[in-house]
């Protein structure tokens, strides 16, 4: 099997840790590395949560680098509230010992970027790190064959603000500056898609019920996120944002959507919105591939189907009968 070629940029975050169990059970992938931005909690934190996924995982062998601590030009904007203290709910697993992680994200972002061909980078939160990138090593950065990344609400409304999703939020000048000047393919996963994909409380009695180690984490972590959810938006479950957009790379056609120029609002009230020119008012030429359409059933059998495929004949009968989307 012709194995692809994958960097992912995170900020572990709950959802960020599904999305990495995700891709380590994914076989067709190559995760050539694991870079670490500062976004749902500092950085450090985030790259620490990130090799405990893949001890979790073992998948030790897959390097992880910490890259920018700060956005580009605001000041942090963490998500405690949504995370918990330390980004996994407070689910404290002892730290990773056998190996930590590396410094300079960027550096690594460039060399593999140009010792490897047709790299995939999936950018799970803010995009300070790819930004940096394409400022600093801006040929390096244009090897890329594609970016996805999670971020950014087209109709739907905003989390962090009326209008803003929480990675445009946290650094909208980052997410501008890589859609205005990047120059390859680009794929926004977002709200409109995302909110669709809802771990609802049956899937976490099944993940419950199958009574293995990496199935009591996914509960484990996501308990803080619900009540979460449910004090915010009083829906039950939790939305997992960030898998969805692992999803798209592995099988994309869970989701649709189509090509516009998308822009992001840097400063004001609606500093964070993503602005989709869907009646070409700007002249602008299309730099994105605004994903609106999802199919989150497919979503949920892929998804549970990889992680425990030992499992199959229990979730595929719950998944006959599972409501998909908010109950
Ligand atoms: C995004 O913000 C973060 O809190 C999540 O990890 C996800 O990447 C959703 O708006
Ligand atoms: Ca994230």
């Amino acid at each position: 099997m012709t194995k692809r070629n994958v960097i992912i940029d995170c900020d572990p975050g709950i959802d960020d840790a599904l999305a990495l169990m995700l891709a380590c059970a994914s076989e067709e992938l190559n995760i050539l590395g694991i870079t670490i931005v500062s976004g749902n909690i500092r950085g450090e934190q985030c790259a620490e949560n990130a090799l405990q996924v893949l001890k979790l995982m073992g998948r030790l062998d897959i390097p992880v680098y910490l890259g920018e601590t700060r956005p580009l030009r605001r000041d942090i904007v963490a998500a405690e509230e949504t995370h918990g203290d330390d980004g996994l709910g407070g689910v404290t697993l002892p730290p990773v010992e056998e190996v930590r992680y590396q410094k300079d994200a960027i550096e690594f972002l460039r060399t593999s970027l140009t010792e490897n061909e047709d790299v995939t980078v999936l950018a799970i939160g803010p995009l300070t790190n790819i930004a940096v990138l394409l400022e600093k090593y801006p040929e390096a950065a244009r090897r890329m064959r594609e970016l996805i990344f999670m971020g950014g609400a087209f109709k739907s409304h905003g989390n962090c603000s009326p209008v803003a999703e929480f990675n445009f939020w946290a650094d909208p000048d980052a997410a501008g500056y890589v859609l205005n000047h990047l120059g390859r393919p680009t794929t926004m996963v977002g709200l409109d898609v995302t909110r669709e994909v809802v771990l609802t409380p049956n899937y976490r009695e099944l993940l419950h019920q199958l009574k293995e180690a990496q199935a009591d984490f996914i509960v484990a972590i996501t308990r803080f996120y619900t009540d979460f959810h449910w004090a915010q938006e009083r829906t039950l479950g939790c939305v997992i944002n960030d898998p969805l957009a692992v999803a798209y790379l592995l099988d994309p056609s869970i989701c649709g959507g189509e090509d516009y120029y998308v822009d992001v609002v840097t400063e004001g009230k609606a500093i964070g919105m993503s602005m989709v020119d869907v009646g070409g008012i700007t002249g602008k030429a299309p730099n994105c591939r605004v994903l609106t359409q999802v199919d989150a059933k497919a979503f949920m059998v892929l998804f549970l189907n990889r992680l425990f495929p030992a499992h199959r004949r229990d979730i595929d009968a719950v998944l006959d009968t599972e409501r998909y989307g908010k109950l």
